[in-house]
């Protein structure tokens, strides 16, 4: 009798949680995003992964995978441009492969020689380097690049490829890195150091590559607000398609607008509210 009072209570906590609306799933990360608020459910994908990005012994930064799909939805971080050195050796999430193994990401060399795992097992739920092989006017885009880091550990941890997806290399090597480069510098000029919150994502398109297995996304956006001397917030935003070469800069909330249509799943919210919209 007692304990399925006690399995009664422990059911009833759990749906309660399950209604709240304060629970995080980035129970281990939710500092990287604005007042701890991750974007609202309207992106989420039909097979979710919520990965709080661990490396050398740290979190660096927030991810949002579609399993399903085999990229990114979004990756959260904190913009620190600074000193380091890039490296580039990529690596997986162990725990998509499954939840006993380490909660670190690691290369597929080391993976396979210390668990045994075989690449197929690695690439069940997720993209691999041999599906980024042989690509033609596709190459490796971070959502969260390196150069927007200031050490090496925390410039390393964005060589996950669940931080990546396939980008037109024009694009990644063109527009998109002005953008990263010299829009982000010139837009941030005014935040305090250390509070500028970045959230970079895309829109899933109707192509893949590697057989089907990972898609291209039809579009990469990039979204950040940050706190300014005086205790005003600012934010702006950018898309493209994954194709264009221009980029379009545009406010939070237009930003959010048109993704409410791209994806199509309910009113989005990126930010927290006290973010401009306008
Ligand atoms: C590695 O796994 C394979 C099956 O996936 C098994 O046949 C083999 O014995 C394992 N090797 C070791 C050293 O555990
Ligand atoms: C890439 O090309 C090589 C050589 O043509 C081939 O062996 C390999 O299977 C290809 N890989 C993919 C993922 O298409
Ligand atoms: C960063 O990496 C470079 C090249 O591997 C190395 O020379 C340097 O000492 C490293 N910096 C730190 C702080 O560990
Ligand atoms: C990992 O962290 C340790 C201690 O925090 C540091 O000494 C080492 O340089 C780091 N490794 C890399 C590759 O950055
Ligand atoms: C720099 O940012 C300011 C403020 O947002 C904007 O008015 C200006 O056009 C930007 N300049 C460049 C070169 O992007
Ligand atoms: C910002 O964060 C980085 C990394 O955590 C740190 O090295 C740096 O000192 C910080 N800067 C300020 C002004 O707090
Ligand atoms: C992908 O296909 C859907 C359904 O046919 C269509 O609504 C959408 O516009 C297409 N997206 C792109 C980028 O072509
Ligand atoms: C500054 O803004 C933060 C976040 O919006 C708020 O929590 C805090 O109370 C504000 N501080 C002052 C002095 O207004
Ligand atoms: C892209 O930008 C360039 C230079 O800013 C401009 O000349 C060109 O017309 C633009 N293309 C489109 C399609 O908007």
């Amino acid at each position: 009798m007692m304990l399925w009072l006690l399995l009664l209570q422990v059911w009833a906590s759990c749906l309660w949680l399950g209604h709240s609306e304060v629970v995080n799933p980035f129970a281990s990360c939710p500092q990287y995003f604005y007042e701890n608020t991750p974007p609202n459910n309207a992106l989420l994908p039909q097979n979710p992964a919520w990965i709080c990005q661990r490396y050398n012994n740290s979190y660096y930064y927030a991810t949002l995978y579609d399993i399903n799909r085999r990229i990114p939805v979004y990756s959260a971080y904190i913009y620190q441009p600074g000193p380091g050195t890039r490296r580039d050796e990529w690596m997986v999430e162990p725990q998509l492969i499954r939840n006993n193994l380490p909660k670190e990401m690691e290369t597929e060399k080391t993976l396979s020689k210390n668990y045994n795992i075989t690449s197929q097992q690695i690439g069940q739920n997720q993209a691999v380097n041999a599906d980024y092989k042989n690509l033609t006017g596709l190459n490796r885009g971070h959502l969260n690049p390196n150069s927007h880091h200031n050490s090496n550990s925390s410039k390393y941890a964005t060589f996950t490829l669940t931080n990546i997806v396939p980008q037109n290399s024009n694009l990644n090597g063109g527009a998109w890195n002005d953008y990263e480069q010299n829009t982000m510098a010139n837009e941030s000029k005014g935040c305090i150091s250390n509070t500028t919150y970045v959230i970079v994502g895309v829109v899933p398109g109707n192509t893949s590559i590697a057989n089907g297995r990972v898609n291209v996304p039809s579009h990469i956006w990039s979204s950040a607000c940050c706190r300014m001397t005086s205790n005003k917030t600012k934010a702006w935003a950018a898309i493209v398609e994954n194709k264009a070469k221009n980029i379009t800069l545009l406010t939070l909330g237009k930003l959010e607008d048109q993704l409410t249509n791209l994806y199509g799943k309910g009113k989005v919210s990126l930010f927290h509210s006290a973010c401009p919209r306008t």
